[in-house]
C-alpha cells in the first residue's frame, strides 16, 4: 500500500520518477505526488488527486509555467545530477484529497511515507498541531524531523534516529531536504524499501519498478536508515551504528506493464494461467519418468526433505486469496500426506495465543511476500524457533528473504489487484507439495505418482479449453449482472474455490457475494434466497459429495434462485436444474478446482466490465497490503 520511488542521478529526474510511479500504481491510486530539486536548488512539489495521469497533466502545466518564469526546465536535468521523490497513495489517514497527497512538508523537509503511524495523536504533542496542513499521519513525521533537526543543529543522522525512536507503527519513509541538495534519506520499519544501483540511485518499494538493467540491490532491513549524499551512501543500523551492506545481484524480468492487446491486466493474467501452469510443471516434474521433482528454490532441498519426514502438523498462514488457496492445501495435504493441517488468516493468527508443538511446520502463502499481517505472523513463529516455508510470487520479497525454505509461485508479475494467476499457481503448488510430502513420507506408490503426473499434464490444455467458453461467460455475465446477491457453494476441495469466486465478484463487481460450504446453506443463507439471488454451485464429477451438492442446489432452486452450475459431469438433469451449466473437462476431483476457478474469474470480470468498472483497480483496494 502506497508506492515509493525516489531517484538521485543524471538524466530527466521527473521523467524517471513518473516512469517508476507508473509501475508502482498497483500499490495505491488515490493520489500521487513528487518533489524534486529544480536547477536553482529549490524543491518543486506537485501533487494530484486520482491516478498518475492526473499528476502527469498537472506536472506538465506546472513545469511549463515555472520554465516560463525562471527560464529553466525544472527537474529536467540531463548530464547534471538531480534528485526527487515520488509517491502513489492508498489512503489510510485522511481522505484521498490533494491536501492529503504526499509529499508532506515541514520547513525544508519533504516526506513521503508508506505505512501507518499508530501513535500519531500522541506525537502531535511534540509539534505545533497548528502547523499541520493535512489529516495525514505522515505530516507528523515531517514536523518531527524539523523539530529534531533544529534541536540537533542540523545533524541529519541524529534527527532521523530521534524521529524513528518516536514512531510506533509501520513506515517506509523517503525524505528530501531543501537545505541539502544532492542528499536523500530513507528509513523503514515494516514496509519494503530497496536501494538499487543503476545510472543513478533508486530507492523503491518494489524492485519491479526499476529497469531490468538495474540489478544491484540492497534491501533495507527494519530499523535501518540510509543517507545518500553526492552519489555516495551510508547505511546505519537500528542502534545508529554505521554498517556495510553488500549489493545483491538480482536478475529479473522487466516489469511487464503491457496488456498485450487485452483491455485489462486481469483478463491478460487469467489467460496466462495455462502457460504459468506449464512452466511450473516443467520445473517440478520429470515428465518422461512420470515422477515429481519438487524442490524449494531457496534453502537446501535435502534438509527440507528431512524436515517434512518428521513434521507432526502444518499450519498455513496467509491473507485474501492466498488464505483461500491455503484452505485448499489443507484438503490436499491431509488427504494425500496424512498430515494434520490448520489454516488461519494471518490477521487472526497474530493477535491470539497460538499453540504448536515443536515439529509444526509453518507455511506462509503470499503473492507479494510483503503483506504486513503475514510478515508479522512470520516474526511471531520465528521467535518460537519453528521452521518456516513460503509460497511466494516475488523472489527476494521480505517474506522470501526470511523463511527457511522458499517456493516460488512462478506466476510472473501479477498487476491486476484481484489475484488470478497467482491463486491458480498456489493451487498447483499445493497439489505438488501434498504429493511431495506423501512421497517423502513413503505413502505414495510409484503407480500413483505416475498417474498424478499424467493428470497434471492434462491441466494446461484443459485450462485453455475452459478459457475458450467465452460465449458462456459473456451470456451468463449479462444474465447475472442484475442480481442483488450471490451465494457460491461447494463442498470439499470446491469449498475454498467457492470462497475465491465470491471474493472475485465482491472485489471487482462490487456485488455482495458469499462463499459457503454447500451443506451449511440450510443453517442460515437459505433464508436469503429468493428470485433476486443467484447461486453458483461447484460440483464434483461423482460420489457422495456430488449427490449432496446436487440436493443443496435443488433446495436453492425450489426457493426461486437463479442457478449457475459448474462441474465435472455433463447430464441432462444438471442442464435442466441449472439456468446456466458449464461442464468441465474430466479430471480427478482434486484437480478440478484448478479448472473450476477460471469460469468464476471470467464471470466476475465480465460482470465488472459490463458496469464499466476498471477491474484492474477495484475501489478502496490495493495489491500489496503493507499495513495491518
Ligand atoms: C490484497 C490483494 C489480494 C491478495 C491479498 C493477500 O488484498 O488485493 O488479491 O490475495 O492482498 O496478498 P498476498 O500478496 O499476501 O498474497
Amino acid at each position: 500500500m502506497c508506492g515509493i520511488f525516489a531517484y538521485s542521478g543524471p538524466g530527466d529526474v521527473t521523467q524517471t520518477l513518473m516512469d517508476g510511479l507508473r509501475k508502482l500504481e498497483y500499490r495505491g491510486y488515490d493520489s500521487s505526488g513528487i518533489a524534486f530539486f529544480s536547477t536553482d536548488d529549490r524543491i518543486q512539489c506537485v501533487r494530484a488527486c486520482g491516478d498518475i495521469s492526473e499528476l502527469e497533466k498537472l506536472l506538465s502545466d506546472e513545469v511549463r509555467e515555472s520554465s516560463g518564469k525562471t527560464g529553466v526546465h525544472s527537474g529536467m536535468t540531463s548530464s547534471m545530477n538531480g534528485s526527487g521523490i515520488g509517491h502513489t497513495r492508498w489512503a489510510t489517514h485522511g481522505a484521498p484529497t490533494k491536501d492529503n497527497a504526499h509529499p508532506h512538508r515541514a520547513g525544508p523537509f519533504y516526506v513521503i511515507h508508506n505505512g501507518v503511524i499508530e501513535n500519531e495523536g500522541e506525537l502531535k504533542n511534540l509539534i505545533d498541531p497548528q502547523s499541520l496542513a493535512s489529516e495525514t499521519d505522515t505530516e507528523v513525521i515531517a514536523h518531527l524531523l524539523l523539530r529534531f533537526y533544529k534541536e540537533e543543529k542540523g545533524d541529519l543522522v541524529k534527527s532521523v534516529f530521534k524521529t524513528m525512536n518516536c514512531l510506533k507503527g509501520s513506515y517506509a519513509v523517503t525524505v528530501l531536504c531543501e537545505e541539502r541538495p544532492g542528499e536523500m534519506i530513507a528509513f523503514k520499519q515494516g514496509p519494503p524499501l530497496a536501494l538499487c544501483k543503476g545510472e543513478g540511485w533508486i530507492i523503491s518499494s518494489d524492485i519491479y519498478s526499476v529497469g531490468e538493467d538495474v540489478q544491484e540491490v540492497i534491501f533495507l532491513e527494519d530499523g535501518e536508515a540510509l543517507f545518500l549524499k553526492d552519489q555516495e551512501f551510508q547505511i546505519y543500523d537500528r542502534q545508529g551504528r554505521k554498517i556495510q551492506k553488500e549489493f545483491k545481484i538480482i536478475p529479473r524480468e522487466q516489469s511487464l506493464l503491457d496488456k498485450k492487446g487485452f483491455p485489462h491486466f486481469m483478463l491478460k493474467e487469467i489467460f496466462e494461467q495455462p502457460d504459468v501452469t506449464r512452466k511450473i510443471l516443467e520445473n517440478s516434474i520429470h515428465r518422461h519418468e512420470g515422477q515429481l521433482n519438487v524442490k524449494p528454490a531457496g534453502g537446501d532441498h535435502e534438509s527440507f526433505n528431512r524436515l517434512i519426514k518428521k513434521v507432526s502438523s502444518v499450519r498455513i498462514v496467509a491473507c485474501g486469496s492466498s488464505y483461500f488457496a491455503g484452505l485448499f492445501g489443507k484438503y490436499l495435504i491431509e488427504e494425500f500426506a496424512d498430515v494434520m493441517v490448520e489454516v488461519e488468516p494471518a490477521s487472526e493468527f497474530i493477535y491470539r495465543k497460538a499453540v504448536f508443538d515443536t515439529n509444526t511446520l509453518i507455511l506462509f502463502i503470499s503473492q507479494s511476500g510483503e503483506t504486513a499481517d503475514t510478515l508479522t505472523a512470520l516474526n511471531r513463529v520465528k521467535e518460537k524457533g519453528l521452521k518456516t516455508i513460503s509460497l511466494c510470487n516475488v523472489p527476494n520479497s521480505s517474506l522470501d528473504r526470511q523463511v527457511d525454505y522458499g517456493f516460488y509461485m512462478q506466476a510472473g508479475q501479477e498487476v491486476g489487484v484481484a489475484s488470478t494467476k497467482a491463486f491458480t499457481s498456489s493451487l498447483i503448488w499445493l497439489i505438488l507439495l501434498a504429493f511431495h510430502f506423501s512421497k517423502e513420507r513413503k505413502t505414495l506408490s510409484s503407480e500413483r505418482e505416475k498417474s498424478l503426473v499424467k493428470s497434471l499434464l492434462q491441466l494446461p490444455p484443459y485450462m485453455e479449453q475452459v478459457l475458450g467458453y467465452e460465449d458462456f461467460f459473456l451470456e451468463t455475465a449479462e444474465a447475472l449482472k442484475t442480481f442483488s446477491g450471490f451465494l457460491y457453494l461447494g463442498r470439499g476441495v470446491f469449498y475454498p474455490i467457492a470462497l475465491e469466486g465470491a471474493l472475485k465478484l465482491k472485489e471487482i463487481a462490487y456485488i455482495h457475494a458469499e462463499g459457503y460450504p454447500a451443506g451449511e446453506m440450510k443453517h442460515g443463507p437459505l433464508a436469503l434466497i429468493d428470485k433476486n439471488k443467484a447461486v453458483v454451485a461447484l460440483l464434483p464429477s461423482e460420489g457422495i459429495l456430488y449427490d449432496k451438492t446436487l440436493t443443496n442446489l435443488k433446495e436453492a432452486r425450489t426457493r426461486g434462485a437463479e442457478i449457475i452450475g459448474l462441474g465435472g459431469k455433463d447430464t441432462s438433469e444438471l442442464k435442466k436444474l441449472c439456468n446456466h451449466y458449464l461442464p468441465l473437462p474430466k479430471l480427478p476431483e482434486f484437480l478440478l478446482p484448478v479448472l473450476a476457478v477460471i469460469p468464476l474469474q471470467m464471470m466476475a470480470y465480465y460482470i465488472s466490465r459490463s458496469f464499466g468498472y476498471n477491474a484492474d483497480r477495484p475501489r478502496n483496494l490495493a495489491k500489496s497490503v503493507t499495513v495491518e
